[in-house]
């Protein structure tokens, strides 16, 4: 295997406030409160958990194994594991997926940086309540400011990547991810607080199993997979830099139980404050950028400084977890020019800039100048979401899964995952966590894939 030098995370803190600062994202905050709102509450919540300790822990540990094993990008990782060969075209995928992510993400990161300025500006809680419901509208429909703010954004985690691993990723998500819980912890008590709050915490814990269609099943199992960055290297990427004498499994438990633990509380952040404020829960991906603000406009009807206080908060909380998501797709790419064509680092954030922010473009342009274009139906955001998330990512996972099962030897992953055999409680639970990579997470995978072929 080829040597080189390469940076690594400091500690386990730093490993999966990395690994974390990945998972929680918009996912949590944005995607996590609208889709149990569309799928039946509490119901919904039940699968995404199960399935993310059956399934996406086990991907993640996939990703994970590969990563560190091979101390790569995700292309050199295939051409060392298993050189020669046609995974090689896995590695050049995965450099691609998170390219296309982050080009809508990046979109909806700039729709946070509006509405963290519209907040700073006390523009909600100033307009009157039609002025607040047409203001989500006009703003992603006209063609320049959501463009501006996209590229924000960018600049923003072009910057973070390229400081690098150490004092780029490390030092920023160990800042602001401990932050990140106590601001939502903040929001979620004042949501709970609210009159007729009871109302959204009963929806979030009484389950409707009347609800829950295989549809619901397969979004959930395709949240769980978002929400933990499967699928697209970035995991693989984080965990190649990852030090030999770390617990692996140790930090995939650590990463899934906090992303977890966030959407749980971004859900009791949103949900109540919907309930309370009279809004239809299954609103969609408007849910946080649409209505939360009538409420931020309703308490700032009585105590102007509240409502823009609680807003600027919520807005900060997404923001930043935009970005710690953001960086670790970016690196992804940055890792592989920088490795696989020698490029230094600044040339590879810049090639990557200009590529997803033109692909960005068009994305925030597609609702408005360019919401003409359909794609298979959908819209140029809408298209590359469900191509990214409904099959690249499951695709990609299914992948792993089957690499590190059975494409690897039964000893190296053995090897990876215990250290060596030398950490004892891991020897314990490899045999279960190996079956679950081996048989269960493929499975269910197909069966996702087919579902969401279905649907579509
Ligand atoms: N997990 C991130 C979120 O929840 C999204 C993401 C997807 C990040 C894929 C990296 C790679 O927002």
């Amino acid at each position: 295997m080829e040597q080189r030098t390469r940076e690594s995370f400091g500690s386990r803190f730093a490993v999966i406030m990395a690994m974390a600062g990945s998972a929680i994202g918009l996912g949590n905050i944005w995607r996590f409160p609208y889709m149990t709102g569309r799928y039946g509450g509490a119901a919904f919540i039940l699968v995404y958990v199960a399935t993310s300790f059956l399934l996406a822990l086990p991907i993640m540990l996939s990703e994970t194994i590969i990563g560190r094993r091979s101390r790569s990008n995700t292309f050199g990782a295939m051409e060392n594991l298993a050189p020669g060969t046609r995974w090689k075209w896995l590695g050049l995928l995965t450099v691609l997926s998170p390219m296309l992510i982050l080009s809508y993400y990046s979109v909806v990161g700039g729709w946070s940086v509006e509405y963290l300025l519209k907040s700073c500006m006390q523009d909600f809680v100033r307009a009157d309540s039609g002025e607040v419901a047409s203001m989500f509208g006009s703003f992603i429909s006209s063609a320049w400011p959501p463009v501006i703010m996209h590229t924000v954004f960018l600049l923003m985690v072009a910057g973070i990547v390229l400081a690098g691993v150490k004092s780029g990723i490390e030092r920023f998500t160990k800042l602001t991810m401990p932050v990140l819980f106590v601001l939502i912890v903040l929001m979620l008590v004042y949501s709970v607080s609210l009159p007729g709050a009871r109302k959204g915490i009963m929806y979030l814990v009484k389950p409707d199993f009347s609800r829950l269609t295989a549809e619901a099943v397969a979004a959930a199992m395709g949240q769980s997979f978002f929400s933990l960055s499967l699928g697209v290297g970035t995991m693989l990427t984080y965990a190649s830099y990852i030090r030999k004498d770390e617990n692996i499994f140790a930090s995939g438990v650590g990463t899934a139980v906090s992303d977890m633990a966030f959407a749980l509380l971004a859900g009791f952040a949103v949900m109540p404050a919907v309930f309370a404020g009279g809004i239809e829960p299954g609103a969609g991906p408007g849910l946080v950028f649409e209505t939360l603000p009538f409420i931020f406009n309703k308490i700032g009807a009585s105590m102007p400084w509240l409502g823009t206080a609680i807003s600027v908060i919520f807005f900060i909380t997404i923001l930043v977890a935009a970005l710690t998501s953001a960086i670790s797709m970016m690196e992804v790419g940055t890792a592989y020019l920088v490795e696989e064509k020698h490029m230094n680092r600044f040339g590879a954030v810049a090639v990557i800039f200009c590529f997803v922010w033109a692909a960005g473009l068009l994305c925030s342009l597609s609702f408005g100048p360019l919401s003409h274009v359909r794609i298979f139906g959908n819209g140029i955001f809408d298209f590359l979401d469900k191509l990214c998330s409904n099959f690249l990512m499951t695709f990609g996972g299914l992948l792993f899964t089957v690499f590190a099962g059975w494409k690897m030897k039964t000893s190296d992953v053995r090897d990876e995952f215990t250290n060596g055999g030398t950490i004892r409680s891991n020897e314990f639970w490899f045999k279960t966590v190996y079956f679950l990579i081996r048989y269960v997470a493929p499975a269910a995978i197909v069966m996702i894939f087919v579902t969401n072929l279905i649907i579509d």
